[in-house]
């Protein structure tokens, strides 16, 4: 069988389809990188907004069509598999399996059956689950915890991913030893809220360590680069901010979805924390972690959002002074709170909110990162750029990175680099020796490559 999986959504969804393709090639599937190639296509879908919707919506479209003309056999996993929505379009679109973000290991019997199979069960033996390392990389996703304990009202991911399972230590620990053993460098704890580590369901679990514990484990464990994604500021403790800070592992970058700097509106939201708390918990980590690289995800136009209230998102992206943002338009998703009891606000005050906030973000990534030119950073470069006579890659603040390959430095690794040059979104620097030196650059053919050789031609 030759296999390919269509991964949408966030980084727990890139973990679950390598979870789920190591399945199938110890089922003895290929895997093969094209829709065309294959007799199984599995999508990894997501819900969080109505774009990721819409987009499968349309690709399973296409494979229908694909479907009578030629044996393929479409799958469908992820978050749009558990809700209703999904569902109904996994029988309109003709979809053979179907398995929620619970059900997963569920793909050897689904493959095997010769009729329909919806697999939505949020089984146990998931959490357990090793899955091989990915061979030849330098970073790896690991789940820590699975599903949602809190009831944000926009948010449709505890619907779509049950209530908050942590993994055991002993089995996060087993795999970080596994990736590291297949030179591993950079790991990312996952989870929908890591700073609820250990606490499921609002009981502390007897033999876990908290979140700010299990940093401080994992950064024992001899692995070089660890961050995570995401926590939720209602969980944040200023020890994690000090294991953070007393880690020597744990990047600087950190991500603290604050959503809005509004309290009516965080409340509405019910986010469970004010604009004040949240400050506290910035204060906390720039105290703990000099060097904190800060981001944020922010929804604009939120139900019943004034142009006061977004004021105050503006001028909280300022106290903050945040490297980076995510920035989305608020999506009514069917089956969240927000959908059924408030009113969406006109597409155009969304819009023009957004664009306003881009502008404050680009002003402050600008800023944040000409302030790093001239530094030297570690940089873990996990390939060629777009130009193979260049690397790129990220510091461990996070930046996009890219250098021209040197003598002694032209593969995949962490290496310092001097940053040269800074836009909002990228760094451009040179690598350099173990003297601090910058190592001689390997020759360049291409014209295009000539022409990068001049960062400032490029901006
Ligand atoms: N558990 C994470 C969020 C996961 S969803 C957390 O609480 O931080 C990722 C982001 O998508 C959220 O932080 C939020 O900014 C955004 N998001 C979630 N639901 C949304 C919706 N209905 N409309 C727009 N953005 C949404
Ligand atoms: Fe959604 Fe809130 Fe849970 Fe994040 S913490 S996944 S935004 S309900
Ligand atoms: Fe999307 Fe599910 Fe992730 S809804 S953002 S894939 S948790």
């Amino acid at each position: 069988m030759k296999a390919t999986v269509v991964t949408y959504g966030c980084q727990m969804n890139e973990y679950d389809t390598h979870l789920v393709e190591s399945q199938l090639v110890s089922l003895g599937a290929d895997l093969v990188s094209s829709v065309d190639e294959a007799d199984f296509v599995l999508l990894n879908t997501c819900a969080v907004r109505g774009k990721p919707v819409e987009k499968v919506r349309s690709l399973l479209g296409d494979l229908r069509k694909v479907k009578a003309q030629r044996p393929l056999v479409v799958g469908m996993m992820g978050c749009l598999a558990q809700l209703e929505e999904g569902q109904q379009m996994a029988r309109k679109f003709q979809v053979d399996v179907l398995l929620g973000p619970g059900s997963l290991l569920d793909i050897g019997a689904a493959l095997e059956s010769n009729e329909r199979f919806w697999g939505l069960q949020f089984k146990d033996e998931l959490h357990a689950h090793i899955p091989p390392a990915p061979t030849g990389k330098l970073q790896a996703h690991l789940t820590i915890m699975r599903g949602c304990d809190h009831h944000c009202t926009y948010c449709i991911v505890p619907t779509t991913r049950g209530p908050q399972v942590s993994r055991h230590p002993d089995d996060i620990l087993r795999e970080l030893d596994s990736l590291l053993a297949a030179g591993v460098q950079e790991v990312t704890l996952l989870g929908q809220n890591v700073n609820a580590y250990g606490v499921d369901q609002g009981a502390r679990l007897a033999g876990y360590p908290t979140f700010a514990e299990l940093i401080r484990m994992v950064g024992r464990s001899g692995v070089q680069r660890v961050k995570f994604t995401t926590s939720h500021p209602m969980n944040f403790t200023e020890d994690v901010a000090a294991a953070i800070g007393e880690t020597p592992a744990m990047c600087e970058y950190i991500h603290l979805p604050v959503q809005s700097g509004s309290n009516r509106v965080l409340r509405r939201m019910a986010r469970e924390y004010t604009r004040e708390k949240y400050l506290t918990h910035i204060e906390q980590i720039r105290r703990h972690v000099p060097h904190a690289v800060l981001a944020t995800d922010i929804i604009v136009g939120f139900p019943g959002e004034t142009e006061e209230d977004f004021q105050d998102t503006l001028s909280l992206y300022d106290e903050v002074g945040y490297d980076s943002a995510y920035m989305f338009i608020y999506s009514p998703r069917p089956g969240t709170p927000s959908y059924t009891h408030f009113q969406d606000l006109p597409r155009e005050v969304k819009t023009e909110r957004l664009q306003r906030l881009i502008v404050k973000q680009k002003e402050w990534s600008a800023r944040k990162n000409a302030a790093k030119v001239g530094t030297v950073q570690q940089v873990l470069l996990r390939g060629d750029a777009h130009d193979p006579a260049f690397l790129e890659g990220h510091t461990s603040g996070n930046h996009p990175t890219v250098v021209p390959k040197a003598l002694g430095a032209d593969r995949p690794g962490i290496y310092p680099v001097r940053i040269g040059h800074a836009t909002p979104h990228m760094m451009y620097g040179t690598l350099l020796g173990p003297d601090g030196q910058p190592l001689p650059e390997l020759p360049r053919h291409t014209p295009e490559a000539a022409a990068l050789s001049s960062p400032l031609q490029m901006a």
